[in-house]
């Protein structure tokens, strides 16, 4: 089997961290989101993999993923560029796909892993499969329709009155049967082509459709607030492992994960779960609390970070806590109480926010 990694779109509701790269590339646990699906798929034997390309930094992801090599499979690009929808991505794989492939939405993020579905669809006779979860407000997903004998009837995108909790996840399973079906489909409300339309319309036609509903957490990393939830999430899993100097064991308290090259000086403490990269300092001052990760190269002289993603070669100098917040890479906080006039200064990119 196959497999195809949508990695394109705009990530509007990210911005202004998708001002300079695609929204799949932001690290969750210092992992880009996207390298949890390509490994999701390489854990569950699919090698070949076509990534789907956007047009916001497009490079950026080659750059990561190059040939697929160093992360054990075969990586084909193809170049969507504006995003006319997730049905509109797979119609384009029409020539890299033989008979059974997966599509996996490169901002997903399963835990339980694919595996079992894989096996289930190659073994069936079934011309797409598709993951549900139950979700409180099905209304911002494409949602499944049952008929009372609890058979899959119908699939909605985005409804306003949700037949029922069960959203679709973006992973998806196909035979070849649903490029007829994306040739059959219309732009919609959004103006995109829907996958969920297509697999409506293979549905109503009498073309086998299975579900499975997924156990296990599932996140669709749309906005700030659900990368951080998948930050907590992914962190309730880590292994603690010290790889970097830990100047006073007692500075440690819980499952930490501290990268190669990085110094924790005497005098921090660091709350588990957290994980930091490699190289990078905390100095005697600080306090991290947990659910935080902090990239490469990051220096944090002085404050408190809780419940925050800070990226590679962040600089932090304040006295004060930074709580529930994603620094985009080398971005510098200080407090300057020195300089006069006293106050605020910013330096800050169109879409930012602060939140005093
Ligand atoms: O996450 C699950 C949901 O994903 C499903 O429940 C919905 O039925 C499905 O339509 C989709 O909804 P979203 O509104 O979350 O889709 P979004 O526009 O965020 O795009 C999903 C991913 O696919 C994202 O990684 C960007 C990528 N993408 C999207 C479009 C529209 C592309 O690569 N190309 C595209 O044209």
């Amino acid at each position: 089997m196959k497999g195809v990694i949508l990695h394109g779109g705009y990530g509007t509701r990210l911005r202004p961290l998708t001002h300079t790269g695609p929204k799949q590339l932001i690290p969750v646990a210092n992992k880009p989101i996207s390298q949890y699906v390509l490994e999701d798929l390489r854990n569950s034997g699919i090698k070949e993999i076509a990534i789907i390309l956007g047009n916001i930094y497009p490079e950026k992801v080659k750059e990561f993923y190059g040939d697929g090599r160093k992360f054990g499979v075969n990586i084909t690009y193809i170049y969507q560029g504006e995003p006319k929808g997730i049905a509109h991505a797979v119609g384009l794989c029409e020539e890299f796909v033989e008979e059974e492939f997966v599509v996996y939405l490169g901002d997903n993020i399963l835990k339980g892993g694919i595996d079992r579905y894989v096996k289930e669809f190659s073994e069936s006779d079934m011309d797409a499969m598709i993951l549900l979860c139950k979700v409180d407000r099905p209304e911002l997903f494409g949602v499944a329709k049952f008929n009372d004998e609890g058979k899959l009837v119908g699939l909605v995108e985005k409804p306003k009155t949700p037949p029922s909790s069960y959203a679709l996840t973006g992973i998806y399973f196909f035979r070849r049967a649903i490029f007829d079906a994306i040739k059959r489909l219309k732009p919609s409300w959004r103006g995109e082509f829907e996958i969920t339309e297509a697999i409506h319309l293979l549905l109503v036609n009498g073309y086998k459709v299975g579900h499975q509903i997924v156990e296990g957490w599932w996140k669709d990393t749309g906005t700030p607030e659900d990368i951080l939830e998948a930050n907590r999430l992914i962190l309730d899993d880590l292994q603690g492992q010290i790889d970097g100097v830990v100047e006073n064991q007692s500075s440690i308290q819980g499952r930490i994960a501290i990268g190669s090259g990085s110094l924790v000086k005497s005098g921090a403490l660091i709350r588990g779960p957290a994980i930091i990269g490699e190289n990078s300092t905390i100095e005697g001052d600080v306090y991290i609390g947990p659910y935080t990760s902090i990239g490469n190269n990051v220096i944090i002289r002085s404050g408190e970070v809780e419940n925050s993603i800070i990226m590679d070669g962040c600089f932090i100098d304040i006295d004060d806590r930074i709580i529930d917040s994603i620094i985009g890479p080398n971005t510098r906080i200080i407090l300057d109480a020195e300089s006069k006039p006293s106050g605020r200064r910013f330096i800050i990119g169109e879409s930012s926010q602060i939140i005093f």
